[in-house]
């Protein structure tokens, strides 16, 4: 496995690659790998000639300093975790590297990126749109892995290859859980022992609601998953909406999309850590 920080690098590596044969399946992430990115890098192997691992943890998708400040940092740990996967290179440039320049650009893909994270973190999506275009326009992969945990990424992401023609295939995959039901997160290992049993109660309940949303409506189901959180101390919901799948707007009824999915973001701790997780309900 090939560790590079720099473009140069990269490029010369994967034209290597290339002039074996082999398809390229890219995992980009920020680090603070888990056995979430694993899943992610195990289904690229299976599917690609060689697969490549960005680690770079990017400012301008962060609206708040002390967020990336205290974002978790462990490459040695991630280097080591991806050798043993079977990646053959991995892109851990410097901010520098990446940003010579501010990024100028500006991706908006309205009614999309509007909603849920795009109302409640500013610039986000534009952030990340603008690292995940760099890394497509410089990797070139033919594939590319996404989590489910960060549903309304995955959609955003779709919008920018399909507006830039980006000849890469958006291959999203399951969340994985703790034994908890927690979903994985880099931003777990942030977490006391006690607030990860405190957190597991957002998936508990996001279960729970399949069940009760058979006999309720949209809005009663809404108000069952953020009631029944926000009286768990330690928990506190910042948005719980139900949408459709395809255009992430919210639905108010059970048969106004083919695809439902509830999404929600919360704070857990004193110490408040953002978690985000999600649920099918059709
Ligand atoms: O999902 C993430 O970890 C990040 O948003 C991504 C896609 C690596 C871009 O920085």
């Amino acid at each position: 496995m090939q560790v590079v920080t720099t473009i140069e690098g990269l490029k010369a590596e994967l034209r290597k690659l290339r002039v074996e044969g082999k398809s390229i399946g890219l995992v980009p992430t920020m680090g603070a790998l888990h056995a979430g990115h694993a899943s992610l890098v195990r289904r690229s192997v299976a599917e690609n000639g060689a697969t490549a691992v960005s680690v770079f943890v990017n400012p301008t998708q962060f609206n708040d300093k002390n967020d990336l400040q205290h974002y978790p940092r462990t490459l040695g740990a991630d280097c080591k975790l991806l050798e043993t996967l079977g990646a053959d290179l991995v892109f851990a440039p410097a901010p520098e590297e990446v940003y010579p320049e501010p990024d100028t650009r500006r991706f908006s893909y309205p009614p999309i990126d509007t909603v849920m994270e795009g109302a409640h973190r500013p610039g986000h999506f534009n952030g990340v749109c603008q690292i995940v275009s760099k890394l497509f326009l410089w990797v070139e992969p033919d594939n590319a892995y996404f989590g489910e945990k960060d549903f309304q990424q995955i959609a955003v992401v779709r919008a920018m290859v399909n507006d830039l023609r980006l000849p890469v295939t958006i291959c999203p995959c399951p969340i994985v859980r703790e034994e908890s039901g927690l979903a994985l997160s880099s931003r777990n290992a942030l977490l006391t022992p006690a607030e990860k049993v405190t957190a597991a109660n957002i998936f508990r309940v996001l279960k729970d609601s399949q069940t009760f949303a058979a006999g309720h409506t949209v809005a009663e189901t809404h108000d069952y998953v953020v009631n029944s959180l926000n009286a768990i101390s330690g928990l506190e919901v910042e948005y719980y909406q139900i949408v459709d799948d395809t255009t992430l707007q919210p639905v108010d009824s059970w048969t106004a999309a083919s695809g439902i999915v509830g999404c929600i973001t919360v704070y857990c701790g004193s110490q408040p850590v953002r978690l985000i997780d999600n649920i099918r309900y059709r």
